[in-house]
């Protein structure tokens, strides 16, 4: 088995769904964005204001291979919504992980990001309009990267994570005893 790279835009459930996933299949869970704040001063949001999205960029790259090299092969990794930017991450992603695209509608990432402060590229301005920027933007990356897309939708996490291990187990990127049945009460995705 390889480690798991869940892609997709902010408030897809990346980590939500990550941790939840990791728990189900006895795996460590990582998640890119909190690595990095282990190595900056502050908030990455700061960071954005101070060192600029290209030096964010560039720690992302470095953090994001560090990781996807050197973590259990029983792992999921939640990547920043932005990695995929990069050519040479996602290259790296599909060749070192098995990698799942979190979909979500842009009308129901509003609904989920509409009180967010935390989000350095979605603060001011038109919520609706930056998402759909960016749902543009990135759609066909995630997509190009992607070996498997889950449509989120409104099902509960617990759901998310059964669907997301179907199909990695019918196309053999893990085996059928890491897939336990569901012992969580179900969780939304409404709070991220
Ligand atoms: C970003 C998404 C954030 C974080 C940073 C940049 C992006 O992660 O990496 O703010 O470019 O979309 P989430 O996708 O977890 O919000």
């Amino acid at each position: 088995m390889r480690p798991i790279c869940l892609v997709g835009l902010p408030g897809a459930g990346k980590s939500v769904v990550g941790k939840a996933l990791a728990k189900r299949v006895g795996g460590q869970f990582f998640d890119v964005d909190e690595e990095i704040e282990k190595l900056i001063p502050g908030t990455i949001k700061q960071f954005f204001e101070s060192m600029g999205e290209d030096s964010f960029r560039a720690l992302e790259k470095q953090v994001l291979k560090g990781l996807c090299c050197s973590v259990p092969s029983i792992s999921v990794i939640s990547t920043g919504g932005g990695a995929v930017l990069s050519e040479a991450n996602r290259q790296m992603m599909r060749e070192r992980s098995t990698v799942v695209y979190l979909c979500a509608s842009t009308s129901e990432l509003v609904r989920r990001l509409r009180y967010d402060t935390r989000r350095p590229l979605l603060q001011g301005g038109q919520l609706s309009e930056k998402l759909a920027r960016l749902f543009e933007e990135r759609d066909p990356l995630y997509r190009e990267v992607a070996h498997f897309v889950i449509e989120t939708g409104r099902p509960s996490v617990q759901t998310l994570v059964s669907m997301i291990l179907m199909q990695l187990e019918l196309a053999g990127c893990i085996e059928s005893s890491r897939v336990p049945s569901v012992i969580d009460p179900p969780v939304g995705l409404d709070r991220l």
